[in-house]
């Protein structure tokens, strides 16, 4: 038989960021898969290497930058292609080309990638970085990545118009648009036929989702919400991430309504200090987000809550610092993302509100924050201990091929003995016996 060489070609991809990033660079291998190149898990067999990068914070971006300089010494003995995709490629654009990468793309021109690549193989450098208004990529079926998560994510909206004033996501995403429905309950069928267990509907924003079709009609995220749930009785469906703002009670009892919706709701504090969240262009202050927490308890009694919450952005005072302790303990949240506030270029703090919380009080208030967080987070878990939840097995757990690890709908993660009949996407009712503040143990009832 011949060698075909369009199929020789091999691919590894890198992701950086969250879970948008996780989909598309799932789209990526979708893309170049049409011209050749086979997904490797073995970055000495690739051909080409894709570094799929997040802008969030500053941290994020210097290890970027530290892999291409590592990439490049690579490239120095082995003809390699190295691509930089995301959200850098977007904001930064040209320097990343002189930074030695061969191709920049940005989130909305992933359908020039096999132009590019073709460009790449003759030795020409090249770019492409126009933000859209339209891409959905809706018409391509993601190429499943070798290191893919449990659930399947599926984007269902794409970009951010709240411009929140910290944030570099509007720049490097552009504007919010929702994918047909028709299109994303089209790809959850293939993920069902491909035997997955799990899917996560995902956005910046993805509790404002709003879909209009060419009649005029409009779907909003609660009734797409209840068509997924409807038409895959046995997937389990997550979503991410909700604001604040957009949580509406018709979301809630959605939720509440399907049992195959997990119990989880992901909403980003950001900040206890209504002060400091007006400055920040959050839409909502402290009594607004109380009264969510407050519905989201009345509507679904034993849901998982978890948040995202930064510390130091400008101008915060001790006293704003202690108001997002008090908020955090009052909620009592389950687990927490924590960052320190990271000035972001071009952004309209950048421009306007000084970064001058100093470094060393951004990173005492952070190791509090963190401090309370193991707090709640072990209270949480023991407050399940001798209560029954369902479980969904994910796998053989790290630490023993006796055990295997699950997944209870509010997110927390469940260490319980196996047995034969236990496989992955398995749901079991496990009762917990102990808690330490990562995860729970249970036996089958
Ligand atoms: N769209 C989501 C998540 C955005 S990014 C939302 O609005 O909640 C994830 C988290 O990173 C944010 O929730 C915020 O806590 C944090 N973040 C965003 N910009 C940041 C910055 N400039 N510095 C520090 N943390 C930031
Ligand atoms: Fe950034 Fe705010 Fe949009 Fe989230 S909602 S992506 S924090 S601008
Ligand atoms: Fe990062 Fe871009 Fe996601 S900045 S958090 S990869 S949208």
């Amino acid at each position: 038989m011949l060698a075909d060489h369009t199929s020789q070609k091999h691919l590894f991809i890198e992701t950086y960021g969250c879970q948008m990033n996780i989909a598309d660079s799932e789209l990526i291998a979708a893309i170049l898969g049409t011209v050749g190149y086979e997904l490797t898990d073995d970055l000495a067999a690739a051909d080409a290497v894709v570094v799929n990068t997040c802008s969030i914070r500053d941290n994020a971006e210097q290890r970027v930058k530290g892999r291409l300089s590592e990439l490049c010494g690579i490239r120095k003995h082995r003809k390699i292609i190295i691509g930089i995709m995301g959200c850098m490629a977007q904001r930064l654009g040209d320097e990343l080309l002189s930074m030695g990468a061969d191709i920049v793309a940005g989130p909305d021109s992933y359908r020039d990638l096999p132009h590019l690549f073709a460009e790449a193989e003759l030795g020409h450098k090249s770019i492409s970085a126009a933000l859209s208004t339209t891409e959905t990529y809706s018409d391509l079926r993601p190429v499943r990545l070798p290191s893919s998560a449990f659930t399947a994510f599926v984007s269902i909206m794409r970009g951010c118009n709240n411009f929140c004033s910290y944030c570099i996501v509007p720049y490097t995403r552009g504007r919010e648009r929702s994918r047909s429905v028709q299109s994303i309950l089209e790809e959850i069928a293939t993920y069902q036929m491909n035997g997955r267990h799990e899917i996560t509907l995902i956005g910046q924003n993805v509790n404002s989702y709003n879909y209009k079709d060419e009649q005029g009609n409009t779907t909003s995220f609660a009734t797409l919400l209840s068509e997924v749930a409807t038409q895959f009785p046995d997937l389990r469906i997550r979503f991410t991430t909700s604001h604040p703002k957009d949580m509406t009670d018709d979301i809630l009892e959605t939720i509440a309504k399907y049992p195959n919706v997990c119990n989880h709701i992901h909403l980003p504090l950001q900040s206890g200090s209504s002060r400091i969240l007006k400055l920040m262009n959050r839409h909502y202050n402290i009594d607004d987000y109380m009264a969510r927490i407050e519905s989201i308890r009345r509507i679904i009694p034993d849901c998982g809550i978890t948040t995202d919450v930064f510390c130091g952005f400008s101008s915060e005072t001790e006293e704003d610092h202690k108001e997002t302790l008090r908020i955090m303990e009052e909620v009592g949240y389950d687990s927490a993302f924590m960052f320190q506030y990271s000035e972001r270029p071009g952004t309209y703090a950048a421009k306007h509100l000084p970064d001058d919380v100093p470094a060393d009080v951004k990173n005492r208030r952070l190791q509090e924050i963190i401090a309370l967080q193991n707090r709640l987070s072990l209270e949480s878990n023991n407050r399940d201990v001798n209560k029954v939840f369902d479980v969904m097995i994910e796998g053989r757990a790290r630490r023993s091929a006796e055990q295997v690890i699950g997944r209870t709908q509010q997110n927390k993660a469940v260490v319980l003995d196996a047995a034969p009949d236990l496989k992955v996407g398995s749901i079991v009712k496990v009762k917990i016996t102990s808690a330490s503040q990562a995860t729970l143990l249970g036996e089958r009832i």
